[in-house]
């Protein structure tokens, strides 16, 4: 098995947890520049979000705020980004999520940086699409 460049701990405030996502935007992501769209880039934030969201919820979720969403650095096409998601709150039916997204510039290099942040908040709901309590941890 190949060694990872990086250990886990450089990303700065994850330790040594592993990624809730990681993706590599292609050229269909970007404009014809290069630079990776910023909607695209909020698409991958919410489904990183959302993946501890479901689980505590333990069922389906539905995004109902982006609370705050900053792009730090560009991203561009061909960059391995890392989705780090973790739960900051939890209320009856709604759950807020951080996310922070770290970009390997260079596949051979060891060279982070983080690119962006964001806070959703997902609303436990059920069948019917309504909120539900979220069940005791
Ligand atoms: C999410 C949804 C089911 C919530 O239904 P609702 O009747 O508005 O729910 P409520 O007013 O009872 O609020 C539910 C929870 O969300 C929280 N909430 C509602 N609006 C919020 C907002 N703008 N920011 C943060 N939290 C919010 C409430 O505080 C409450 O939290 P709590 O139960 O932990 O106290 C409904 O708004 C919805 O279906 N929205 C569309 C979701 C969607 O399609 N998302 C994808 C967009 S592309």
């Amino acid at each position: 098995m190949p060694k990872s460049p990086r250990p886990a701990s450089f990303f700065p405030s994850m330790g040594s947890h592993e990624p809730t996502l990681r993706v590599m935007p292609q050229v269909a992501d970007a404009n014809i520049h290069g630079d990776v769209f910023g909607g695209w880039i909020m698409a991958q934030v919410d489904i990183a979000g959302s993946i501890p969201a479901t689980r505590r919820a333990g069922g389906r979720v539905a995004t109902v705020a982006v609370n705050a969403f900053t792009f730090r650095q560009p991203v561009f096409v061909g960059y391995l980004l890392s989705f780090y998601a973790t739960i900051v709150k939890t209320g009856n039916t709604s759950l807020t999520v951080a996310v922070e997204v770290y970009a390997q510039r260079q596949r051979m290099e060891a060279e982070v940086v983080k690119v962006t942040e964001a806070t959703l908040t997902y609303v436990a709901t059920d069948d019917n699409r309504k909120p539900r309590p979220l069940p005791p941890e």
